[in-house]
């Protein structure tokens, strides 16, 4: 249950008339009356009910964006729990609805959409998995640059410029993504120029974006369902959602060099390895944006949030068992994940007197470590800065927890063959 004075530290932020970053949303902002009370969702909702009209999830994701989770109707939810108790839903529907009514008892899958984002982007399929991080990426900096239109005070104009930045660089944040070169081109040709104008940026990446696959596009429309009217939940969740794409395509590097090193292909393992560490090498661009989140913002988004934390990330626990599963590490928080029986480190020191192209590996292995290893450290950063010490919301210590893992290699037997 949010508290009392939880819900008012969000209603003044709401009410300082600040737009954007450290203040509300767009979609809050400019929401009519009619938009904001959610009646005509009931109502579309009746009559889809009654097989007259299509789910309109649109309609719905986007009354969620101007009121937050927490701030829907009562009855709204309900009827949405229904749907989904009833198993009025198919299948695509039935994994997106739990995110509608979770408010009180989420976790991080449903914070997210990750069971939605199974279901329609298919994890394994490096193409689809980095259309959805590019199309997050530019839709976050669409709305950046829209919230700059309503307001250009400073923090705003240098959230706005490190997500274009983000968006200059998916060539290697989402290499499997041929984004249309103008995008990039505009990206910097913005960022180049102190003061810029985004209209010229946001006029390419506005078609860029809807040229993603349909239900990849709607995916990223449809995930986007903060619980407050903060517009920094909005970022966070953009994120979160780019991170669990690079988790993804990480793991499944991982998963599938193992089974080319099986089959004697050390070359083909040594190809995804790089490619998994392109992408993690990029990261630093990620951060940039995170680290633009407001302290005070922040702690009203982690009293919503609460229970909700990325510790439960399935993709990035993937990764680490799929290595080496750590001993030191404690992971009473996190449930066990099967990957299979080998680890990338096993499997790769019983070949690694006998296959001729074993260095070759051996360096691709190290490069994706201090790869991951930086991200980690980078994260524990960010973390100290924006909470201190306070315990995270996944029930761990917090910084200290991080700042453990993140000294924890992913192939700490390599050191002892070096
Ligand atoms: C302001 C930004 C952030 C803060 C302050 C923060 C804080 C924390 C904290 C305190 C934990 C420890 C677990 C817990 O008790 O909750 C954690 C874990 C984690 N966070 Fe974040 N986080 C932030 C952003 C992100 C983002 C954007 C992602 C992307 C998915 C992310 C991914 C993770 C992962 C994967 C873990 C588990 C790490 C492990 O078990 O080694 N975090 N975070």
């Amino acid at each position: 249950m949010i508290s009392e004075t939880l819900l008012e530290a969000e209603q003044k932020f709401v009410r300082s008339g600040v737009i954007g970053v450290g203040g509300t949303c767009v979609q809050a902002a400019e929401a009519t009356t009619d938009e904001l009370s959610g009646r005509n969702i009931e109502n579309a909702l009746r009559q889809w009910e009654a097989g007259d009209a299509e789910f309109p999830h649109a309609a719905v994701a986007a009354h969620y964006q101007t009121v937050g989770r927490n701030g829907v109707r009562p009855r709204l939810v309900a009827m949405l729990q229904n749907f989904h108790d009833n198993n009025r839903a198919h299948h695509v529907l039935g994994a997106w609805l739990p995110m509608t009514f979770d408010a009180q008892n989420g976790d991080y899958l449903s914070y997210v959409g990750l069971d939605y984002f199974d279901q329609v982007v298919r994890s394994d399929d490096a193409q689809r998995v980095d259309a959805f991080v590019a199309a997050a990426a530019m839709d976050l900096a669409l709305l950046e640059a829209r919230a700059l239109g309503r307001s250009a005070h400073a923090p705003q104009v240098v959230r706005t410029r490190a997500v274009t930045r983000v968006v200059t660089q998916l060539d290697r944040l989402a290499p499997d993504f041929s984004l249309e070169p103008s995008v990039a081109a505009a990206g910097l040709a913005a960022l180049a120029q102190p003061g810029a104008d985004y209209g010229p940026f946001a006029s390419v990446a506005a078609p860029a974006l809807n040229s993603v696959p349909e239900e990849i596009g709607s995916a990223v429309r449809l995930t986007l369902l903060p619980t407050t009217r903060l517009h920094d939940e909005q970022m966070f969740i953009r994120c979160i959602q780019i991170f669990e794409g690079l988790y993804r395509q990480v793991a499944t590097a991982i998963s599938r060099s193992i089974r080319d090193l099986r089959d004697g292909l050390a070359a083909a393992a040594k190809d995804r390895l790089d490619r998994a560490s392109i992408r993690l090498e990029a990261v630093p661009a990620l951060f940039r944006v995170l680290t633009t989140m407001p302290v005070d913002a922040f702690s009203i988004i982690r009293g919503f949030t609460h229970g909700r934390s990325a510790v439960q990330s399935r993709a990035f626990r993937e990764v680490e068992f799929a290595c080496a599963p750590p001993e030191s590490r404690d992971f009473e928080h996190v449930g066990k994940i099967d990957v299979g029986e080998d680890t990338l480190q096993d499997v790769y020191l019983a070949m690694r007197k006998t296959h001729p192209d074993a260095h070759v590996l051996e360096e691709a292995m190290r490069r994706l470590d201090r790869a991951w290893v930086a991200m980690k450290r980078g994260h524990w950063g960010i973390t100290l800065k924006v909470i201190g010490t306070v315990p995270g919301t996944g029930g761990t210590a917090g910084a200290s927890y991080l700042k453990h893992a993140a000294m924890t290699s992913l192939f700490p037997r390599l050191s002892e063959v070096a």
